[in-house]
């Protein structure tokens, strides 16, 4: 431990988590920080300050409820009042800018920034469906960036953000505590937590969902069992971690669709020690346990489902987190890839890396595509072809890593998405050639 720090200075390769998903975790940076057998005793230990981070209404169901107790340095509650700041390319629901629109859409990845920009400032808002102040739908966000978050910290009012790195690794530093998220990891940041991005490498870029409703949760697994998907015991929470540091930091905060900042006097990565499930979390994509057919028919994807936000329908999400990872194809008299459909809900894809097998080109990582409510897509002229006249042995597909976002409502584009250069305007022709091939 530095003068400054409880972690010193790392690459986050050794750092400790806390295993599971929606556990009650408990952690103190400083022995005995964390008191016992109460949350707000008279006075907290070592002069530490008590408080608690709501992430669900106090009187939701238990197997719901989500909160933290933080014990830290300074009281969040003493700062400075908070101004206005440019919102840069980062927007927020209800989007408004553009008209709802039907096509299919797909970029190439977002050009990473020539100028010094960190995570907040590398921000470029896709599109979204909701309302911030209602806590429904979703905001997709880029980010590119080339420099770390420096005496600069972000939170979100407005939702959690699931963080997909696509291109270096970062390392989260969380009121909570430290998070290492690399290509192939995704890392939660819960609603009001604060947080910093360092890059620990020269560039960073992905995607990041936005979640304005319920917390993400795992989903149910009826008649699949006790296991499988993602395990509980994959997801890893960070230990407490503080920064005790009197020096100018700027806080930003986005609220009601714009970012807010304050300047303190201090760090308020502070927290020396916490207990509760209101929690920062990792998980990495390899560890999720594919299902899949193992007779015949490409299954509905959402049997890829790592994390669900539910509405208030049953079964309907606000946002589901899916993954296509590795896994064998064995289906016999099957048209393996993702089949040509039409889908109430909206998908936003995104690929972290090598290639997705219902696209034999342009989709390419870093790269999105953006298929909404009813518009019809599935694989592409070269894929139809050649899936249709393969010969069916067992086949590993392993060379790719792509993911979705997918949500009850349309997904409505910012103008800034729509024009953006990297945007594939041809995108339609990938469908092109399907000729008919009726021969009654
Ligand atoms: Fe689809």
């Amino acid at each position: 431990m530095d003068a400054t720090s409880s972690t010193g200075q790392q690459d986050g390769k050794d750092l400790a988590y806390q295993p599971g998903f929606g556990n009650q975790h408990s952690t103190e940076a400083v022995p005995g920080a964390l008191p016992v057998g109460r949350n707000a005793p008279q006075r907290a230990p070592f002069g530490l300050y008590a408080e608690q981070l709501s992430g669900t209404a106090f009187t939701e169901p238990r197997a719901r409820n989500r909160r933290s107790w933080l014990y830290r340095i300074r009281p969040s509650a003493a700062h400075p009042t908070f101004r206005r700041i440019p919102n840069g390319a980062l927007r927020s629901a209800p989007f408004q800018e553009v008209e709802p629109d039907p096509n299919r859409l797909r970029w190439g990845p977002l050009p990473v920034p020539d100028t010094p920009t960190d995570f907040v400032q590398g921000l470029v808002t896709v599109g979204g469906n909701g309302d911030v102040l209602r806590r429904e739908g979703i905001g997709i966000h880029w980010y590119a960036a080339n420099r770390s978050m420096e005496r600069r910290v972000f939170s979100s009012s407005d939702g959690e953000f699931l963080i997909v790195p696509q291109r270096g690794a970062l390392l989260l530093h969380t009121e909570l505590g430290l998070l290492r998220a690399e290509p192939g990891h995704v890392a939660l940041v819960p609603r009001g937590v604060r947080f910093r991005v360092e890059l620990l490498e020269t560039a960073a870029a992905g995607y990041v969902c936005e979640n304005y409703g319920q917390p993400f949760q795992l989903p149910d697994l009826g008649p699949i069992g006790a296991n499988g998907l993602a395990n509980a015991r994959d997801f890893l929470a960070p230990v407490a971690a503080y920064e005790d540091r009197e020096e100018d930091t700027e806080v930003v905060n986005k609220f009601g669709g714009h970012l807010w900042a304050a300047v303190y006097d201090h760090s308020p990565l502070d927290v020396v020690a916490w207990h509760g499930n209101h929690v920062p979390y990792l998980y990495d994509l390899h560890r999720f346990n594919v299902l899949g057919s193992i007779s015949y028919d490409h299954p509905d994807p959402s049997i890829f489902t790592v994390l669900t936000s539910p509405s208030d329908t049953p079964g309907l999400a606000g946002a589901d987190f899916v993954v296509f990872a590795p896994r064998w194809l064995v289906g016999e008299d099957t048209f393996r890839p993702p089949y040509f459909h039409r889908n109430v809900m909206s998908e936003f894809m995104g690929l972290i890396e090598g290639a997705y097998d219902a696209k034999a080109e342009g989709f390419v990582p870093g790269g999105a595509s953006l298929h909404n409510m009813m518009s019809a897509h599935g694989p592409d002229r070269a894929t139809f072809e050649r899936a249709s006249s393969a010969e069916l042995r067992p086949q590993k597909v392993d060379d790719g890593l792509a993911f979705m976002f997918e949500t009850r409502w349309p997904i409505v584009p910012t103008a800034r998405a729509l024009g953006a250069v990297h945007r594939q305007e041809d995108y339609d022709k990938v469908w092109e050639g399907l000729g008919r091939n009726f021969r009654p």
